[in-house]
């Protein structure tokens, strides 16, 4: 059954990301573990039709991130290819210079280079990113050899991560998650993987940090399973990159049914099957990018939509009442009576 392997890949990682040990220290060796011998040098085709080995021509000598996909997934796939788009965002125009993104199709029987090339022009892929398939054997090996299949999926649910980080040369690999924070995951490419050499990243600063407060449920799931797709009102959720591959969401807690919206954001694929007529004009208008299930229960829906009407609330009440009265609470002028009390 091809089922099996698509989903253990492709599927909702929930894990948190762990960082295998091994190929550090083997970096150190001299790298062996990791090199030639470690890694096989399979036939990969790149969407644009090129002939390519994995070993000497995708990963030799380079800082890379690779991931593992395929373009009719309906839930995890898209939100890291989105997410891969936010680093290649970030990063600019070193993709492609001194570091190179993979996305290799686990389904090379539907994913053809047309299919693929496709994909990668719906996801906005520049110069530097790939998108590649083999057959589904060199595949498979690929996966096992970066840790991607565990030998213990008992379970569906319990999807193993599809995303890998690593320099070549200096045997330092690592599995991440699908769902981190793009900035984050653009600095570990960009900076880490090549041992701080570079300069840190351009804009990634601490006025673009995360903030370090604490965050609802409904904005830490939207950060991580939404905003690689959508932005509210236009603006960029601070550590995030707007990139709209969806709607704005501004206000759709007020033009849209709140059932709809819990539905739609609970199983969009099964509410699009079902012909729905506004999915199927968001569908049309968004072209080749469809919505993910983004694995959520039915309580997160709920803290996702209540983060998404609380900031259309902020973003559109006028500055009311509330502005003074945080201004007096500060303001010396208005102070003094409490000073005099202490
Ligand atoms: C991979 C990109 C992607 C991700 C991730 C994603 N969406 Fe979407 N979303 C879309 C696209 C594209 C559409 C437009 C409909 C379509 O083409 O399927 C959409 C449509 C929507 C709509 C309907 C908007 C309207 O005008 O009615 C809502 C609401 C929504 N998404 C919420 C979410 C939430 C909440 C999350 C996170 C839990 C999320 N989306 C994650 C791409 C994405």
């Amino acid at each position: 059954m091809r089922a099996l392997p698509r989903v253990a890949a492709c599927g909702l990682a929930l894990l948190l990301a762990a960082s295998f040990a091994a190929p550090s220290s083997a970096g150190r060796r001299g790298g062996s573990r990791w090199g030639a011998d470690y890694f096989p040098n399979v036939p990969l085709t790149s969407h644009e039709g090129k002939e390519l080995r994995f070993f000497d021509d995708v990963i030799k000598d380079k800082v890379v991130a690779l991931n593992f996909i395929y373009t009719s997934c309906p839930d995890v796939c898209p939100l890291e290819t989105a997410r891969m788009a936010n680093v290649q965002q970030i990063l600019g125009d070193r993709v492609g210079k001194d570091v190179f993104l993979y996305s290799i199709s686990i389904d090379p029987e539907n994913d053809t280079l047309e299919v693929l090339a496709d994909y990668a022009k719906r996801y906005k892929a520049g110069p530097g990113w790939v998108f590649l398939r083999g057959t589904e054997d060199d595949v498979t090996l690929l996966q096992q050899k970066l840790g991607l299949i565990s030998e213990e999926l008992e379970d569906l649910s319990q999807h193993n991560l599809s995303m890998v980080i690593g320099n070549q040369r200096t045997g330092r690999w690592m599995k991440r998650s699908p769902f981190e924070n793009a900035h984050f995951l653009a600095e570990q490419i960009g900076g880490w993987l090549h041992n701080w050499s570079k300069p840190s990243l351009a804009g990634n600063n601490y006025a673009t940090a995360p903030e370090l407060r604490n965050l609802s449920d409904g904005e830490t799931l939207f950060r991580t399973r939404c905003a690689a797709c959508h932005t509210i009102g236009g603006g960029d959720v601070v550590g995030t990159v707007p990139l709209n591959f969806g709607p704005d969401l501004l206000g759709v807690t007020e033009t849209r049914d709140l059932r709809w919206l819990q539905r739609w954001i609970l199983e969009p694929e099964k509410v699009l099957a079902e012909g729905d007529p506004i999915a199927t004009e968001l569908f049309e208008r968004f072209g080749g990018i469809t919505m993910p299930n983004t694995g959520l229960s039915a309580e997160q829906v709920n803290s996702v939509i209540e983060f998404l009407r609380g900031e259309h609330q902020r973003l559109t009440e006028p500055r009311t009442a509330k502005a003074p009265v945080e201004h007096s609470a500060r303001g010396s002028e208005h102070g003094e009576g409490h000073l005099a009390h202490h």
